[in-house]
């Protein structure tokens, strides 16, 4: 006994620290030198030809080491959402493998919508796990482009539409993935708005757009979160695409933020080795050049950083400067990952993996409406609940894109409910319409027959048969994962909910008022039958654990809790890009280029809405709960700010129901007047606090400079004298307090006259 005690405690102690290879060890392969001294040692043994190999692929998924000195391989894997399965070495076919089944944890946007950093750094962890367990050293995700309009085909693997928001959650995820060893690749760098024309759009955006919406996610991932690799993305800007793009890489990411990390091109993001040199393309995948038609062994040879780029050197066109620096930042990747040691092993599909994904999802689901308390169902013996809809039964793992996955297992929303309310109802199920029934993804099947040939009137009558009676009516649609809807490589065609879902939502609304709409999907969706339904609840994909954190905020076995990450408008043109933006851009006359201005500026979501008085269907920020919340007074330390102090808000929350519960609570601030129009109100901190029944908790934000600031293209970050408002709320339409202060640019020290100046940092305040 004592023994093995021992035994374990030295094993532990081995496993924990890094081991001392001796007098003539390499240094590159001392896990005790220093990082860049290792770096350093590795990048003098290597050949001209292995600092080439590193730096582009050798099939689909991982680049070279350098074998001869005993450098493994970089794997990287999709991502975001769990760990994709393995496909064949050169093909997008399965491998077949039988051990690769993963758990899928929630959509980015259901991670959004719980506000709770909390809740990413659970994410992040559990999926490194899952990652370190399949041998891979860099998960492609976490996806912060920011939500423009809600055709993008991929927002659901992004987190909303609010920078402040994305940057708070995206760190901890970051963090929590490193802390493991295994790399994250936030995606996609950038201004990778939509899907439509994806590989041939030039965006066209001022500057001050640039830093206040579409960059601050990035900066944060990448400075406070320490990302160690980045995906540039497939479109263009300035011209130039994103993978090599002189401003965004060489400029904005390795200057102004100072990464140290490796970009990674988009797979075919790559499109010209000259550009690929100079701007800043670090490792080349996925690109589909004429080698592949020579056969696969030729194939990576032909990469733009492979031997176009060895001739030029060799023929004196290029020095091996920028060579040197990619080698360098692939070799740190390697060193902090596949390299390092005193990381666990991993696991995969483990009890708390599920577990932190049905925690996720339940704390991301956002309860919109809620008529007459018809949620949490409230159920009598012998009571008949009434599930209807395709997205009821339809595995939501399979499709999407590359974030698609092979799950372990799936429980469905229908199964999840059935096992939820075992014992207390009976639980019966009508189509309601067919949508799509396909299930496959590059060979991943999800071994459903959803095929049905009933005709839309029969799937209704059938269905609003049923419902009469019944206690509860749950209506489970939305969108799925198939072309066209919430899916990479295309955009939706309309805002409506697809395959006639509004006529099935009608005709149980006239039979039956408590009737629950479940919209599953990762984008706002019109709900012209909002005000004749019971209760609506914004349910994401939610992944392996669907149908049971479902169940557990229906059933009300978890508070609902979530808040929206992006404005749900009434109607297509309430959205700035279709308003006054372009989307989805026009095409060149003489090339296949599209260019497209966003001239909405920094008016995107929330931002816009308040700035045109338009009401939304459901405001960004908004979410309802079981459980009421009182706001008390909200006070300040001070009602004066300078660039050397800050203030304090203070706000309490009551919990004025009879249940536990969470609420979000956000801090707004508006500027009274500056000298380049400003939103009406921008999101600078929130909170989620859990309150007792009767229990009262203390909110405090800090507030800095940084959360005044705005970006003036002539003069930068910029916080100006004035007056502020800080507004305080449950959502972005439902401010409960406010407060003025002042801030002068003018410290005790420093008391010039400067009206403003220029300042540093992405966060504002927490
Ligand atoms: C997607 C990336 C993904 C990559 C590898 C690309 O088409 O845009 O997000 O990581 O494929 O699957």
């Amino acid at each position: 006994m004592k023994l093995s005690i021992l035994f374990s405690t030295v094993a532990l102690a081995l496993a924990a620290s890094p081991v001392s290879l001796g007098a003539d060890t390499p240094v590159y392969k001392d896990q005790t030198a220093p990082l860049e001294a290792r770096v350093d040692d590795a990048l003098s043994r290597m050949t001209l030809r292995e600092k080439i190999d590193i730096i582009h692929a050798q099939s689909k998924f991982c680049s070279p080491g350098v074998p001869r000195l005993g450098i493994p391989e970089l794997w990287t894997t999709d991502g975001p959402h769990g760990i994709r399965a393995e496909v064949l070495w050169d093909e997008w076919d399965q491998a077949g493998w039988t051990n690769d089944s993963c758990v899928a944890f929630p959509a980015l946007t259901c991670l959004a919508a719980t506000w709770n950093p909390d809740m990413a750094a659970l994410y992040g962890r559990s999926l490194a796990e899952e990652a370190r367990y399949r041998g891979k050293d860099v998960v492609l995700g976490p996806g912060v482009n920011m939500y423009r309009t809600p055709l993008n085909g991929r927002n659901f693997e992004y987190m909303g539409e609010d920078p402040y928001l994305a940057s708070v959650m995206v760190v901890p995820y970051v963090k929590a993935l490193q802390n493991e060893g295994v790399a994250a690749c936030v995606k996609h760098y950038a201004l990778n708005n939509q899907e439509i024309n994806r590989h041939t759009t030039n965006v066209i955006v001022d500057d001050r757009a640039l830093y206040e919406i579409y960059l601050p996610a990035f900066k944060a991932a990448v400075v406070d979160g320490g990302a160690w690799s980045i995906m540039g993305s497939y479109n263009r800007y300035l011209d130039e695409h994103c993978c090599h793009n002189n401003r965004l890489l060489m400029q904005i990411l390795k200057g102004e933020w100072g990464f140290d990390g490796a970009v990674i091109s988009d797979w075919g993001g790559a499109h010209d080795t000259p550009q690929a040199i100079a701007n800043g393309l670090d490792i080349e995948f996925g690109t589909w050049t004429d080698g592949l038609q020579d056969g696969r062994s030729k194939a990576y040879d032909n990469y733009f950083l492979a031997d176009p780029y060895l001739a030029a050197i060799e023929s004196g066109q290029v020095g091996t400067d920028e060579l040197d620096d990619k080698a360098r930042r692939v070799l740190r990747l390697l060193f902090r990952t596949s390299m390092a040691s005193g990381y666990g092993h991993g696991s995969l599909c483990s009890d708390e993996h599920y577990a932190a994904a049905r925690r996720i999802g339940a704390d991301g689901i956002v309860l919109l409406a809620n008529r007459d308390n018809t949620l949490p169902m409230n159920l009598s013996d012998g009571a008949r609940v009434l599930v209807v809809g395709e997205n009821a039964i339809k595995m939501m793992t399979v499709g999407g894109g590359s974030s698609s996955l092979k799950v372990q297992r799936e429980l469905t929303p229908l199964d999840g409910l059935r096992e939820a309310l075992k014992g207390k109802a009976t639980v019966d199920y009508a189509r309601g319409y067919v949508g799509d029934i396909t299930g496959e993804y590059n060979g991943v099947t999800s071994g459903q027959n959803l095929a049905d040939s009933r005709t839309p009137a029969e799937l209704i009558e059938e269905a609003v048969g049923k419902a009469r009676g019944a206690d509860y009516v749950v209506f489970v649609g939305g969108l799925n994962k198939s072309p066209g809807q919430d899916c990479e490589d295309a955009d939706r065609s309309g805002l409506e909910l697809p395959y006639a879902q509004d006529d099935v939502i009608r005709a149980l609304a006239a039979v039956n008022p408590r009737l629950i709409i479940v919209n599953v999907s990762g984008n706002a969706v019109a709900m012209p039958w909002v005000d004749s339904v019971g209760a609506v609840v914004q349910a994401w994909f939610l992944g392996s654990e669907c149908g049971n954190s479902l169940a557990d905020v229906l059933t009300g076995a978890v508070n609902p809790s979530g808040k929206l990450p992006f404005t749900f408008p009434r109607r297509l043109s309430d959205v700035a890009a279709h308003a006054v933006g372009q989307y989805p851009g026009v095409k060149r006359a003489d090339s296949p280029i599209h260019d497209e201005r966003y001239d909405e500026g920094i008016f995107t979501g929330y931002r816009w809405h308040d700035s045109r008085n338009i009401e939304p269907l459901f405001a960004f920020g908004h979410g309802l709960s079981y459980t009421t919340f009182e706001y008390g007074q909200l006070t300040a330390d001070n009602s004066e700010m300078n660039p050397g102090s800050t203030i304090t808000l203070s706000m309490p929350v009551k919990n004025t129901g009879s249940r536990a519960g969470a609420e979000v609570v956000q801090l707004y601030i508006a500027d009274n007047e500056s000298s380049l129009p400003r939103p009406q109100k921008e999101l600078k901190g929130f909170s989620k606090v859990y309150l007792q029944p009767g229990e009262t908790a203390t909110v405090t934000f800090t507030v800095d400079k940084t959360a005044l600031s705005f970006y003036d293209p002539a003069r930068g970050w910029v916080a100006e004298d004035g007056d502020f408002k800080a507004l305080v709320g449950a959502a972005s339409d439902d401010i409960r307090a406010t407060l003025p202060f002042t801030y002068r640019n003018e410290t005790a020290q420093n008391s010039n006259n400067n009206s403003s100046e220029p300042v540093s940092g992405a966060l504002g305040c927490r």
